[in-house]
Parts: structure tokens; C-alpha cells; sequence
């Protein structure tokens, strides 16, 4: 089938460079005569209708911009038949041939279960701050959360060092380490807590009272929110050791802000690519960047656990320590 008309929704978390993907998948349609129609807060917005036609200038001045024009939500609907089937009538009724989602594991699966009931086109663009979709190296938004975070413990270092305290800091990633792994190896911290790996509060608390006895005494404790909660972890320490804490939990500021030229680079990308393979009458993919280049996966693929080379990262931070 011909494809003229495309979908084209960011749903779940916003992620900074889904404004990039956006502007690349409407610029590159519009290169090739596809028209795009964009629909307001994710798979809400298909179910109930609510549309913009997306032209050249409707995507000016947002490359620069975090979050997404488009807004978006968690639509709990688009898991139900019913929600499916609305849907479903939504883009017959405006003639859609196919459907491109920007965002992250739960939006894919949205597409997946959807494309599993009705036969349309459906490509995704993985966009997340959390990275954790298996088969891609790299996520739109990733990078500027992980950047956002690391300027973040680079400013608490400052007070670490001089005051010579213990910070123990919380980073978004769901279920996921990646952001806490890769803040943690680059912002130089002294430990890391991910969910992939079994932490023992001992072994910590042993290694920071040797640390002090050979003059060491200042510590940040990355702690990935999927894992533990940083107070938890801060109030352990200090009942271990009678050393003093202080918790930062760095939530949503994560999530937000300027992209980062890897982000809007990704997001440009992929916009691109995820265009291409609807033309090549390619589907039920996953556009992401894995090893330099960028790859379309399956969705069962995508949707399968992301490994992280969890030994080899600690092994470092200890040497490195
Ligand atoms: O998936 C992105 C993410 O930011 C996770 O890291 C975090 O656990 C979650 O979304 C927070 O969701 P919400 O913004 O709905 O509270």
C-alpha cells in the first residue's frame, strides 16, 4: 500500500529531543508529499480525536526546546479493547495509512498490542530518558538527562569536598541503572546502587569508615530510584556509622531542559529513518542508535530486558575509587 497520510504522536514521558523528531519526521514526510497529522497527549489524543495538521511551519523554532509540542500522557484507555478499537475507527476515519510514536518501553508496547489486533503501519522512535530499551545503545533524551544529573553532582561535589560530607543522590530510570551507572562513572562518585545489581549496605558502610580512617571523607552515593530510595540509604549509613548524611533527589529536573546536541542529533535521525522504512513498507519497528548507526528493531525485541555490563562498571568505580 501507497502510504500517503501519517499519524504521528509522542506519548509516556517526555523526553528532551522528541522536538527534534518531531520536526524531522514532518520535514521529511513533507519532502516526500506524505501529509502528517499530529495528535495532542499521546494515544489520549487518537482515541479522542485530538488533531492538528502538521505543516513546515508548524514545527519552526522547536529543535531547541525540551518536552514536546505535541504534549503527551500515560493513557491507561489505549490498553483496553475498547480504547484500541476507538483508536482504530479514529485513523480509518481520517484516512491515516500509517502511524509514527515517539517515546519509550510503555509507549512501545501500546503500539505493539495495538498492532497486534489491527493491521496498520506502525513505527516507533525510542525516545526516553530511562535508555532502556533492548537492542538500542541509546534512547532519544538520555544524554541530556544524564548531562542534567551530572551537572547536578558536580555541584554537590563542591560542598562534598569542603564540607566533607556524605551525599547520597537519587536519579530517575524506572526499573533501569542506566542513568545512575553512567552519572556515577562520569561524575567520578564513590558508589553506585542500581536495580540490576544486589547491593550490600555493609560492604558501603565498611568501605566508608576505612575511607575515613586514610583521611577520606567526603562521598557521593549514586542511588537509581528503581533500586532504593536515597533517604533509606542515607538513614542506613548514618545509623551504621554515626556519619552524617545529606539526600538529593533529582527527579523531574532530569527529565526537562534544553536537549543536548546528542538528543536533538538523535531525534533527527531517527525522525528521518522512521519516514524511510514506512516508505520501504517496513513496520512494527524500533528506531533507535546502536553502535554508531541507527537501527530499526523488532517490537518483541525492543520490549525484551535490557542487559548492562553491570560487573564490568563496578569493577571500575572500585578501581577507580
Ligand atoms: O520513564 C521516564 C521516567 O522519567 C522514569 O525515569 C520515572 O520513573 C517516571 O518516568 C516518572 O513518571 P511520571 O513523570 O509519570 O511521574
Amino acid at each position: 500500500m501507497k502510504i500517503k497520510r501519517i499519524g504521528l504522536l509522542t506519548a509516556g514521558g517526555d523526553a528532551p529531543g522528541m522536538n527534534s523528531a518531531i520536526r524531522s519526521v514532518v520535514r521529511y514526510a513533507l519532502y516526500h508529499k506524505l501529509e502528517v497529522i499530529g495528535f495532542y497527549r499521546g494515544y489520549w489524543g487518537l482515541i479522542n480525536e485530538e488533531l492538528t495538521v502538521l505543516d513546515h511551519r508548524a514545527v519552526s523554532g522547536i529543535i531547541n526546546l525540551g518536552g514536546t509540542i505535541l504534549k503527551t500522557m500515560r493513557c491507561q484507555e489505549f490498553k483496553t479493547r475498547k480504547g484500541q478499537e476507538r483508536a482504530y475507527h479514529i485513523i480509518k476515519k481520517n484516512a491515516l495509512d500509517a502511524l509514527i510514536v515517539i517515546g519509550g518501553d510503555g509507549t512501545i508496547r501500546g503500539a505493539y498490542e495495538f498492532t497486534k489486533r489491527f493491521s496498520l503501519p506502525c513505527v516507533c522512535i525510542a525516545a526516553s530518558v530511562d535508555n532502556d530499551i533492548n537492542g538500542i545503545d541509546q534512547t532519544i533524551g538520555y544524554d541530556t538527562a544524564v548531562n542534567t544529573a551530572l551537572s547536578a553532582i558536580d555541584n554537590i561535589r563542591d560542598t562534598a569536598t569542603s564540607m566533607e560530607r556524605i551525599f547520597v543522590v537519587e536519579v530517575m530510570g524506572r526499573d533501569s541503572g542506566f542513568i545512575a551507572l553512567q552519572v556515577a562513572l562520569a561524575g567520578g562518585c564513590e558508589n553506585v546502587i542500581i536495580p540490576e545489581k544486589k547491593f550490600d549496605l555493609d560492604i558501603i558502610c565498611h568501605n566508608i569508615v576505612e575511607g575515613n580512617l586514610r583521611g577520606k571523607l567526603s562521598w557521593i552515593i549514586v542511588v537509581a530510584e528503581g533500586a532504593a530510595s536515597a533517604r533509606e540509604v542515607a538513614d542506613a549509613i548514618t545509623e551504621k556509622t554515626s556519619l552524617e548524611t545529606r539526600v538529593v533527589v533529582l527527579g523531574h529536573i532530569q527529565r526537562g531542559g534544553r536537549p543536548t546536541a546528542t538528543s536533538r542529533f538523535l531525534g533527527t535521525l531517527f525522525g528521518k529513518y522512521a519516514v524511510e522504512i514506512l516508505l520501504n513498507g517496513q513496520s512494527n519497528k524500533v528506531v533507535g542508535m546502536s553502535l554508531g548507526k541507527v537501527v530499526a528493531v523488532d517490537f518483541e525485541t525492543a520490549l525484551k530486558k535490557k542487559e548492562i555490563p553491570v560487573d564490568e562498571i563496578y569493577h571500575l568505580i572500585n578501581i577507580l575509587t
